[in-house]
């Protein structure tokens, strides 16, 4: 970092710039709030957040894909909507847990599409934190914490009940693997992602959800009702066969059959065997559709087209309600327009 400082002014710092990936799902969908497993990797497409040090007692962020500025008192970000909410709750759970971030000017640009399915809120709290701590001259704490407060910023400033599997997978992922991640225990181990000349695409419906008001926190209470019903902690220890109302036992059976799916696609990619890893996707999706009612026409129809166009399995990916559809390609076959090849890039880091 290079640093000069002028007599009676402030050090006029470097800038610092982190980058959070967006990740996507291989398989484990739903299944992150529920202690279950989720096998996600984080991609190569995300965003840069860059940290100025300024003087005065404000942060001042830039939006560039969006063209807007926010500005607040570093000691008192108040509440907002939209991304201004990620940047300032980002800023006050860093204060609540003990950090302290400085002011700054920020910029955040993004190759990730917003709403898509893809993440880009895992990625932009992934990169704010690494910017902001790098920018106060902090070391980094661990990156299981950092998730956790990363999905804190979700839950309480932006108002969407989501779960880990978007944070751990852009704070942990590896390139070149996926990410066995077992919400009950905690444990994250790496699985290569090898699928040869098979390629990995993801399609936009067209159709953007939104975390903070679309169904996904109506499934998450159908969820948490079943638990209560049950007398158990987490979906991890449902029956089999729960005796439950309609549609909560179709919401169980999702979630359980879905946990059994991480570990099929895991030994599947072990032994290489990448046509399974097709008809899994579509178990999953039909699971999702089906079960836990989380597509829409628009996501159907996109399936559709990626079948149409050769895909060996596809499937929604990330909150549901509309967003992308992932799908295995075999080789030779060509991508429908529009379609995004992704593979497992590095985890969030320091540019
Ligand atoms: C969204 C949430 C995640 C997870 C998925 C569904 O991406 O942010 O926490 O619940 O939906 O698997």
């Amino acid at each position: 970092m290079n640093v000069s400082s002028t007599p009676g002014q402030p050090p006029a710092a470097a800038s610092v710039a982190a980058r959070g990936p967006g990740r996507v799902n291989l398989i484990g969908e739903h299944t992150d709030y529920n202690g279950g497993l989720a096998l996600p990797f984080a991609i190569e497409r995300g965003v840069t957040v860059t940290a100025t040090p300024a003087a005065g007692d404000e942060v001042v962020a830039h939006a560039l894909d969006v063209g807007e500025r926010d500005a607040f008192p570093l000691a008192r970000p108040g509440r907002a909507e939209g991304w201004r909410a990620f940047v300032r709750g980002t800023v006050a759970e860093l204060q609540a847990a003990g950090h302290s971030p400085r002011p700054v000017e920020l910029t955040i640009d993004s190759d990730l599409p917003a709403g898509s399915g893809l993440s880009s809120s895992a990625a932009l709290e992934a990169a704010l934190c690494l910017a902001l701590l790098a920018a106060a001259g902090e070391p980094e704490p661990d990156r299981h914490a950092l998730a956790r407060l990363c999905s804190r910023v979700e839950n309480e400033w932006v108002g969407a009940q989501t779960g880990l599997l978007d944070q751990l997978a852009s704070l942990l992922g590896r390139k070149g693997h996926a990410l066995r991640i077992d919400f009950a225990s905690g444990d994250v181990d790496p699985v290569p992602l090898e699928l040869g000349d098979w390629r990995l695409v993801t399609l936009d419906s067209g159709a953007s959800h939104e975390h903070a008001s679309g169904g996904y926190n109506e499934r998450r209470a159908e969820c948490a009702r079943a638990c209560e019903l049950l007398e158990i902690e987490t979906l991890r220890d449902a029956p089999e066969d729960p005796d439950l109302p309609a549609p909560l036992w179709r919401r169980v059976r999702h979630v359980s059959s879905e946990n059994r799916r991480v570990e099929e696609m895991v030994r599947a990619l072990q032994r290489g065997d990448v046509e399974a890893v097709g008809r899994l996707l579509d178990r999953s999706h039909a699971s999702l559709r089906d079960d836990y009612e989380a597509s829409v026409r628009e996501v159907e129809a996109t399936v559709g087209r990626l079948k149409a166009a050769g895909a060996a399995g596809a499937r929604m990916v990330g909150g549901g309600f509309g967003g992308h559809v992932l799908a295995l390609l075999s080789p030779g076959a060509e991508p429908p327009a529009g379609a995004l090849e992704v593979g497992p890039g590095p985890a969030a880091r320091l540019l």
